[in-house]
């Protein structure tokens, strides 16, 4: 164990109501080594809400959604842009900074969307809808991306939906997002059949069940829940937006049916709220470890790399979104 705690040891009055003391010291080391790499390699780290909370709370320096990580990513003036998130997260950040060196620290952080749908499945779409414009989800590989019009995320996808002007679009690859958005627009949608492993499991029984168990409970959605999932909810958006209505409303319990350290992020700032908690595991997002981001400092790795073919198609889909 490294000497240098008092820097750690000042973090953990952060994160104390959601980590608990028996685990902390098996984070110190990891988290003194990582700020002092980020100082000497110039690097910074972008950690999405679903990082857990020690990664979240104590390395990161931009948190947020897909959205805002997008559009702070443009920002960065670091020279090494770590994403603690997975590997469309990385993609994007790398076609928005093309002469930074961006690490992912496990290549293997992938997402059950992006592996649902190829470039050569958007092809085929544009041919069977000729003129139909195709509006991407972020959560997909740069290759979907670069055969695509725009990008949207789940915080933006009903304005970037509505911006093209279109009476119907094709929109890839989460079904459930797009049936989401298509409830609550007059654009038609033509949507793909992939799914979140992690939302596509909430079912309209589990909130029943939560009401009934804790009553009074405020239901916030993810827009990937299934659209009967939604409907039961309160509310629905993106991760940011959820974490905003708590902010905002400040209701006295709530559950947010999303991933599992969604719910310790935003608890950390609200201890005046009780968070009720089932929520599943995004594995992909939990290969990313305080252990493997010092790894990936220390040795700068796992390096993004895009396919300059590709590339370029890929950010204007991209950067067309951002300009929404
Ligand atoms: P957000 O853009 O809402 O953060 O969602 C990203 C994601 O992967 C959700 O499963
Ligand atoms: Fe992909 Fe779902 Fe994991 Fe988000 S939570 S990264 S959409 S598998």
């Amino acid at each position: 164990m490294s000497a240098v705690l008092p820097t750690a040891a000042f973090l953990y009055e952060r994160v104390r109501r959601v980590i608990p003391p028996i685990e902390w010291p098996s984070f110190v080391d990891d988290i003194d080594a990582i700020l002092a790499l980020k100082r000497e390699r110039n690097a910074i780290i972008l950690a999405h809400n679903y990082q857990t909370p020690e990664i979240y709370h104590c390395v990161a320096d931009i948190v947020g959604d897909s959205l805002a990580l997008a559009r702070k990513a443009v920002t960065v003036e670091a020279q090494v842009i770590v994403v603690a998130g997975v590997h469309f997260m990385a993609e994007t950040a790398k076609l928005l900074n093309p002469n930074k060196t961006v690490l992912i620290p496990d290549l293997g952080a992938g997402c059950s969307l992006a592996d649902s749908i190829t470039a050569q499945d958007v092809r085929l779409m544009r041919q069977s809808y000729p003129g139909v414009p195709i509006v991407t989800y972020v959560n997909t590989s740069a290759a979907v991306k670069a055969e695509s019009d725009i990008c949207c995320t789940s915080g933006n996808a009903k304005a970037v939906v509505e911006s093209l002007g279109a009476p119907r679009v094709i929109m890839l690859p989460d079904e459930y997002l797009a049936k989401n958005v298509a409830a609550e627009t007059k654009v038609g949608i033509i949507a793909w059949k992939g799914r979140c492993e992690v939302h596509e499991r909430f079912t309209p029984a589990d909130i029943r069940e939560l009401r009934a168990a804790y009553p009074g409970v405020i239901v916030l959605a993810h827009p990937e829940c299934p659209p009967d999932v939604v409907t039961e909810a309160d509310f629905s958006g993106s991760t940011a937006a959820m974490s905003d209505y708590v902010e905002r409303e400040k209701p006295p319990r709530v559950v947010l049916m999303t991933e599992c350290s969604m719910s310790d992020n935003v608890a950390v700032a609200h201890p005046e709220v009780e968070f009720v908690r089932p929520c599943n595991l995004c594995p992909h997002m939990k290969r990313i470890t305080l252990a493997n981001i010092r790894v990936a400092l220390e040795e700068n790795r796992h390096e993004v790399r895009i396919d300059p073919g590709i590339a370029g198609r890929a950010r204007r889909s991209v950067e067309r979104m951002l300009s929404i």
